[in-house]
């Protein structure tokens, strides 16, 4: 399946190993603009890759380097919501594994739901609540590439968000731990879902990430995710939630979440 994006993508970026993929989320998409020594295939020349049509995705894949620690960037990716199926939404994960990338670092934006977070607060995700009634992983099997049944008892590896968290803590970033339940979406949710998703004790909405994660640790990739919290979910403050603000905060922190990436991934390459 993933065969002729692996071939494609070899050839282009020629004798770079990246180790670390990154996948960037809504109005999330500047790290990739920062890397040294680029190399970038926009998605649309990838066969079989899915082209995301919501805005603020970008829709490019990015090979370069931080500090000396070689990355996949993908900038933009595609949901559920848009009408992807769950492989097509995975697939990007399939193909960094192919390439034999060893651990992916996740970011979205989120709806915040913990009333101890504000919009622009990065949170980093510790466990998720999957309530988008699909499952990349449901069908056939590939034991190739991993178990029928896979573990997920700590999907978010614990190491690597010691080292997210201590990167933080370094330079001065709040970063606190939550709970992210993935809905399908493509709408906001109405208040009585949020106190529903509180009382089962997420922190963060969202509606893509869960099926990334759930592919990776299938292939036993190691797996950070880092949440920005462009707006509080809806019914925890009064009024309507908007895509533009979405995408507005995401603009406004990712200067932060660049920084903070920036320092974490050769402290992940070297770990
Ligand atoms: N809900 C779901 N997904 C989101 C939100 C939200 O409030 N904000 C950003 N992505």
């Amino acid at each position: 399946m993933t065969d002729a994006a692996v071939a494609v993508l070899k050839e282009r970026f020629g004798a770079r190993r990246p180790g670390i993929a990154v996948v960037l989320g809504s109005g999330l998409g500047a790290f990739a603009d920062t890397l040294e020594d680029r190399a970038e295939v926009p998605y649309r020349q990838i066969p079989g890759w899915p082209v995301p049509t919501a805005a603020g995705h970008a829709g490019k894949l990015t090979a370069g380097r931080v500090d000396g620690t070689e990355v996949l960037v993908m900038a933009g990716r595609a949901h559920l919501y848009e009408g992807y199926s769950p492989q097509q939404v995975t697939f990007g994960i399939r193909v960094a594994a192919a390439l034999g990338l060893r651990a992916v670092v996740l970011t979205n934006a989120a709806g915040g739901i913990n009333p101890s977070y504000s919009q622009g607060r990065l949170v980093l995700i510790s466990d998720h609540i999957n309530l988008q009634g699909t499952n990349p992983l449901a069908g056939p099997n590939d034991d190739a590439l991993g178990p029928r049944f896979p573990d997920m008892s700590e999907a978010y590896s614990a190491d690597c968000r010691r080292i997210a968290r201590d990167a933080a803590a370094e330079m001065g970033i709040d970063l606190p731990e939550g709970v992210y339940a993935a809905l399908l979406g493509p709408n906001y949710e109405t208040p009585a879902e949020i106190r529903y998703l509180r009382t089962i004790g997420a922190d963060l909405v969202g509606m893509s990430t869960v099926p990334e994660v759930l592919v990776a640790r299938h292939m036993g990739l190691r797996v950070l995710a880092i949440s920005c919290v462009t707006n509080m979910a809806a019914g925890i403050l009064p009024g309507p939630i908007d895509h533009s603000e979405v995408l507005e905060t995401g603009e406004r922190v990712r200067e932060t979440l660049v920084r903070l990436l920036r320092s974490v991934l050769p402290k992940l390459e070297a770990s």
